[in-house]
């Protein structure tokens, strides 16, 4: 975290306030960009924030245990399990939910991608998919080697199906989409990295 961010936090912290007698704070989400305040108990998990006061629904519930990824979002850039995380740790950082994901009213290739390659069936796990994906190749970008890189020390990571597959295992899907999840994966990361190469090329 940036020391903007910390400061930002320590001031968001000192404007909360105990709104009831049930010990509810009143703080503030920054969520896809927009300022969210919302009155909770210290115990709410970052998950029922969203989807049951904020009514971004989204973001789904499986497992509620941190076992299915279903509820996965973006933390500043990071992505993690919303239904093991206490709204009230997060305010005042970046939130992204599947809701934020589309750029100005138009889906992002990754989405784009998803319904191309029949990414989904049931669509239930697919909020989760999206953002862990997400994550997932910002960790990749960054070099960040998973359990299965063969040389961490290389400096260079192949984006392969091994790869993919062991960065989104902690996202499931019980229609067995996987197939199809790891095809848009691949095309999306190939499309940003060709226009990113292309943008590079034309300087
Ligand atoms: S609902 Fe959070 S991991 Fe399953
Ligand atoms: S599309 Fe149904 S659970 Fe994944």
């Amino acid at each position: 975290m940036t020391h903007s961010q910390n400061a930002e936090l320590e001031r968001q912290a000192a404007e909360s306030s105990v709104a009831g007698p049930d010990n509810r704070l009143r703080i503030t989400l920054m969520v896809n960009g927009d300022r969210r305040e919302v009155e909770i108990e210290p115990r709410v998990s970052l998950l029922d924030a969203l989807r049951e006061r904020l009514h971004l629904t989204g973001t789904k519930k499986g497992c509620d245990q941190g076992a299915c990824g279903a509820c996965t979002v973006l933390v500043n850039g990071e992505r993690i399990l919303s239904c093991l995380a206490l709204a009230i740790q997060y305010t005042g950082q970046e939130i992204t939910t599947v809701e934020g994901l589309a750029l100005d009213g138009s889906l992002s290739p990754l989405q784009q991608a998803f319904i191309t390659h029949d990414g989904f069936q049931c669509g239930y796990c697919t909020s989760g998919q999206l953002c862990s994906a997400v994550g997932m190749m910002r960790e990749f970008d960054d070099g960040v080697p998973s359990a299965v890189t063969a040389d961490v020390a290389s400096g260079t990571i192949d984006f392969s199906d091994t790869e993919i597959k062991e960065r989104m295992s902690g996202n499931l899907c019980r229609c067995g989409a996987y197939v199809g999840i790891c095809d848009a994966i691949r095309e999306a990361h190939s499309e940003v990295h060709s226009e990113v190469h292309h943008a590079g090329e034309s300087r």
